[in-house]
């Protein structure tokens, strides 16, 4: 292949695709994924995708929601957008081929999850994700313009910098000329130039010891545009989900979606007490922030390790039909949901900020785009609605697309871009050195930077992250580039930016709870 392409797409979730799908006319599109194509987070995406359908919803409950969830730090200009483009978003990915699980009227069958006011969520089954992804995916691999880098991964965004350039965060001249990628078969790394890039990297999960999130989500998205300096925010904003089954040694943690509460399920101590409406009047359906609270205070006044759902009161036909996935799963490890109740815990599981973009899905670097869970759109604000990630996704994708192939006429490729520098570097024979890091860094995180912070926690963390990452960097510079160190690397810089954004506030709001400030 040329390494020269129009759009490159860095990720093939949701984001990327659609994005994808919707540049090819204007140009040639590259998109990289660093595992096969269709291994992303929107894989295992269960619950499904809010949106706007039918009486008695309108837009004015969804936007209101959504900004209640959000404590109001949301940005009400992109909270509209989102909302009010979500009817049409849903038609065309039906259109594009996702079975979305319809009533016997016809009518597309809508759930209900924490903080909605209204039944809005489309789903196919309980693996929506994966019906979503098997659509776009088979749309992709159609079309004539896109190709397709399996197994390739991105290092470093090039910009300026890479001719010598100083690049300061306030610069606003900074502007994205593609990526050094590996292919990690071949161990070559290719100057890929690109007059437009996308980031659609997904989440950064794995900063933490326990996650819904696949392996790949290490924030490489974040940490690349943070090194390039592009400006990043609302990364303090770090969402748990109350429910994953907790099932010892298991990575990644089995998410049990929130419909499953929708349903009628609950939340009860391991004594089978309810305990949810001592927090919040909506019970179980709180949003998330107050439910995963809720639940480590549970397990610390206990001292147990998990908390049950009782999924019993669902009618057994509901269980097996609506969450085969969950009941298929639950049955493999011994538990038949129909009749026991299943052991749950919080995870970490989405990232409410990210990289900053206008509603265009424009970042602060000229030509580099982000959408998806890499981005930070403003939509979340303190704490994300149940299943508004993938209409974030889907919406904001499709706004970049009309941008970024807007401004192809008036780009060049740029010249003079140096090939990557590995000179003096070896082959790193101590995988240890990362394995430990990594497991350092896991564990700091989950235990000072987790559901409830403190002061003294996030300055402990910092120092020892700080530690971390002057060893991992001097390892960096001395290693022949790997997979590993890349994600290691990446994940450091963005525990960085979680733990310094987060010592920034003097409050308690959303998924931010700090202990010395209650209110
Ligand atoms: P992803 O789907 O994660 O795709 C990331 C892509 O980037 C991958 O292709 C990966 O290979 C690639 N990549 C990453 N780094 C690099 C690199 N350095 N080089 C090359 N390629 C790279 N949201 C909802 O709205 N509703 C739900 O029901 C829901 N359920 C969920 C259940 C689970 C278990 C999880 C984990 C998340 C869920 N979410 C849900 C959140 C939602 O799935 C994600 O936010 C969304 O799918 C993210 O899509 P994305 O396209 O941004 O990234
Ligand atoms: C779930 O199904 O509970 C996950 C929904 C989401 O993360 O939005």
């Amino acid at each position: 292949m040329n390494n020269n392409v129009d759009f490159l797409v860095i990720g093939s979730g949701m984001a990327g695709l659609i994005y994808a799908l919707k540049v090819a006319p204007a140009g040639k599109v590259c998109i990289l994924s660093k595992i096969n194509m269709d291994e992303t987070a929107t894989k295992y995406a269960q619950g499904g995708i809010a949106a706007v359908m039918y009486d008695p919803d309108n837009y004015d409950k969804h936007i209101e929601d959504t900004i209640n969830a959000g404590v109001g730090l949301n940005d009400e200009n992109i909270v509209k957008i989102a909302i009010n483009e979500s009817t049409e978003r849903i038609q065309e990915l039906a259109e594009w081929g996702t079975q979305f699980d319809k009533e016997s009227t016809g009518k597309y069958s809508l759930a209900k999850e924490g903080g909605h006011s209204e039944y809005r969520i489309l789903h196919h089954k309980d693996n929506t994700g994966n019906e979503i992804q098997r659509a776009l995916s088979e749309k992709v691999k159609n079309h004539p313009n896109i190709t397709i880098l399996e197994n390739h991964l991105a290092i470093d965004l090039i910009t300026q910098h890479h001719k010598g350039k100083l690049v300061k965060r306030k610069n606003t001249d900074t502007t994205c000329y593609g990526a050094y990628v590996l292919n990690k078969e071949s161990g070559d790394i290719i100057t890929l130039l690109a007059k437009t890039t996308m980031l659609a990297t997904g989440g950064i999960g794995n900063i933490y010891q326990t996650t819904t999130n696949p392996t790949l989500s290490t924030g490489d998205g974040v940490a690349m545009a943070y090194r390039a300096k592009a400006q990043i925010d609302n990364l303090e904003f770090v969402q748990f989900h109350p429910t994953s089954l907790y099932n010892t040694g298991e990575k990644p943690s089995f998410l049990i979606t929130e419909a499953m509460r929708g349903a009628g399920a609950d939340l009860v101590t391991r004594k089978g007490a309810p305990f949810m409406y001592k927090y919040d009047t909506r019970g179980s359906l709180a949003p998330r922030d107050i439910v995963a609270r809720a639940i480590d205070n549970e397990m610390k006044i206990s001292g147990d390790e998990f908390v049950y759902l009782d999924t019993r009161k669902i009618e057994k036909n509901e269980i097996i039909n609506h969450f085969p996935t969950i009941y298929a799963k639950c049955l493999s490890i011994g538990i038949d949901i129909t009749k026991e109740m299943i052991p749950v815990v919080p995870a970490a599981h989405y990232a409410c900020g990210g990289i900053v973009t206008d509603e265009h899905g424009q970042t602060s670097i000229h030509n580099l785009f982000a959408a998806g869970e890499v981005a930070n759109t403003g939509l979340h604000g303190a704490n994300r609605l149940a299943s508004n990630s993938l209409l974030e996704s889907a919406v904001f994708s499709h706004r970049a697309a009309i941008k970024a192939s807007s401004l192809i006429p008036g780009l060049e490729f740029e010249k003079d871009i140096p090939d990557w520098n590995d000179e003096g570097t070896v082959l790193n024979e101590e995988m240890i050195l990362i394995t430990q890091s990594k497991k350092e860094l896991q564990s700091l995180m989950s235990n000072y930077v987790g559901i409830v912070r403190s002061n003294l926690r996030l300055k402990r963390a910092l120092d020892r992250l700080n530690i971390i990452y002057q060893e991992t960097e001097d390892l960096f510079d001395k290693s022949i580039v790997s997979e590993p160190i890349c994600e290691l690397r990446n994940m450091i810089n963005v525990a960085y930016l979680v733990i310094k954004l987060a010592m920034k506030r003097t409050n308690s709001i959303g998924l931010h709870y700090n202990l010395d400030y209650p209110k």
